[in-house]
């Protein structure tokens, strides 16, 4: 018999994520043979559910090939369910006795993932605490955002957590973190001579982060307006790789050494003012197709004239020895022209032009999705008889020069981190807690109605006027050159 049982607990088995990311994720990870031997998952909810009805719920998604049927039987011989309320502690205390009974007397590892709604948030933590624990082994608790709407819930948040779990307990997602080129950003940065002595004021003009989606609230009107596009996006996920894109070399690639930096940056960032963003929110397309006709106010979950941005630009600033001076941009938006996000690093102009202005800036892009690359904008000659600069690259599209590797999704490498009881691809309270510094007094402004989103049309490239503020921070854009993905 084997010395360990592994458990990954579900808590909300029976809702939409856990059917559309939670169980494909798991089974992605369980086929290709990584667990630890004898892991067994286990669903929670309150709806009365079987495991073969589990399976009909999201087989959907998991979308195993013909020839993995067989695999697939066994991941789910590997499920278990058990119903029971979200507030009763003679529920968790069977859910316990269900663990116990599949532990078999061994050491009980336990991970709880709570796929929750925030209302159930604190009396399911409790219980888990109080029934649940196992005493013979490790706990992790997963936690998925929101982790709080300002400073002020946010800290309430992290306050009850850290009074009922450790620190090294709990593993907060920002699944941007499991991203290939997110992960990729430290060995691009420290592990690579030529960018160290680049990498800062001197050279850089500017930094621009971009999340684009070619969709709108799609239905899910409703919880978005209650967050809108900084909370949903820029102030989590766009914060993150401005983080590892400014932050100083750890002293080595230990998770708590690699949080302390990126916690740095963000104590050298003041908070935002109104002035330091544009924001925007999609209007329909009369001319467009389909979902396209419709402006965030048509979706009817979305309340009546709401002011909630669906689009938004910040500038923010690293106030230290390598950043002054250099904006970082971040900008996000749903309803936009393309699916896209990426990581721009431009250069400064060439000192001493002696190409009559035809040398055009050098940039850096990582290009985290869709296909991901790594290029850099350069100037060449332009081959043949001529002697004029052009604009190409230096290209490195992973598709081409990798072309058969498999890129884990964001959340099976997450959640195979929890297995394996690293923290480095997670949010440490320390880092939520600054983050919020940074955000909310800008966000309890546009609350107060202090500004009204720009209007934009479905399917642009947001408001112009963002397009603006940009070229006003220092953004050159040269319009003559486009990056084509993986040159087919
Ligand atoms: C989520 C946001 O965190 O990230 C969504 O809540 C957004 O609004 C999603 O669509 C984007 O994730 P990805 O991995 O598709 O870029």
């Amino acid at each position: 018999m084997e010395e360990n049982s592994t458990n990954f607990i579900v808590m909300g088995a029976s809702g939409d994520l856990a059917k559309k990311k939670i169980y494909p994720t798991l089974w992605n990870i369980y086929k290709s043979g990584v667990l630890p031997p004898d892991t067994r998952f286990i669903g929670y909810a309150r709806s009365a559910l079987t495991v073969p009805q589990l399976r009909e719920k999201s087989e959907p998604y998991i979308k195993a090939k013909d020839d993995e049927k067989a695999k697939l039987d066994s991941f789910f011989a590997a499920n278990d369910y058990v119903k029971g309320s979200y507030t009763e502690a003679e529920a968790f205390t069977a859910l316990n006795d269900a663990l116990l009974k599949i532990e078999k007397g061994r050491k009980g590892n336990r991970l709880f993932y709570l796929a929750l709604p925030p209302s159930v948030f604190d009396s399911v933590t409790k219980l888990i605490k109080t029934q649940c624990m196992s005493k013979t082994g490790w706990n992790r608790i997963i936690v998925e955002k929101p982790f709080g709407k300002d400073s002020e819930s946010s800290a309430k948040l992290s306050k009850h957590l850290s009074s009922l779990f450790t620190e090294e307990e709990i593993y907060r997602i920002d699944h941007y973190l499991g991203k290939e080129m997110v992960q990729n950003l430290l060995v691009l940065r420290f592990a690579n001579a030529i960018f160290q002595p680049i990498w800062n004021r001197d050279n850089i003009a500017n930094v621009v982060i971009t999340f684009k989606e070619p969709f709108g609230t799609k239905g899910r009107g409703g919880y978005f307006d209650e967050f809108g596009i900084i909370r949903d996006v820029m102030q989590n996920h766009l914060l993150q790789l401005m983080c590892l894109t400014a932050m100083e070399k750890p002293p080595t690639s230990d998770p708590e050494d690699i949080r302390n930096e990126k916690v740095k940056v963000l104590k050298a960032i003041r908070p935002l003012e109104l002035s330091d963003v544009v924001l925007g929110q999609y209007a329909g397309d009369p001319e467009g197709e389909g979902e396209a006709k419709e402006g965030y106010l048509d979706d009817e979950t979305v309340p009546k004239g709401s002011r909630t941005p669906t689009y938004a630009v910040a500038v923010l600033r690293i106030n230290n020895e390598r950043w002054e001076g250099v904006p970082f941009i971040l900008k996000c938006g749903k309803a936009l022209n393309e699916r896209k996000a990426e990581i721009r690093v431009q250069f400064k102009d060439v000192p001493g032009d002696i190409f009559h202005g035809k040398a055009k800036r050098n940039e850096l892009v990582i290009r985290v999705q869709p296909n991901e690359a790594m290029y850099t904008k350069v100037m060449t000659k332009k081959p043949g008889m001529s002697f004029d600069p052009l604009e190409t690259e230096l290209d490195l599209t992973y598709k081409l020069r990798f072309k058969d590797v498999y890129l884990p999704d964001a959340y099976e490498r997450l959640i195979l981190d929890v297995f394996g009881g690293s923290q480095m691809h997670f949010v440490r309270s320390d880092e939520l807690a600054e983050a919020w510094r940074i955000f909310t007094p800008l966000l309890h402004k546009i609350e107060e109605g202090k500004v009204s989103p720009i209007q934009y049309k479905f399917g642009t490239r947001g408001p112009p006027e963002a397009d603006k503020f940009i070229e006003e921070l220092g953004f050159v854009y040269s319009g003559t050159y486009q990056w084509l993905p993986s040159h087919q």
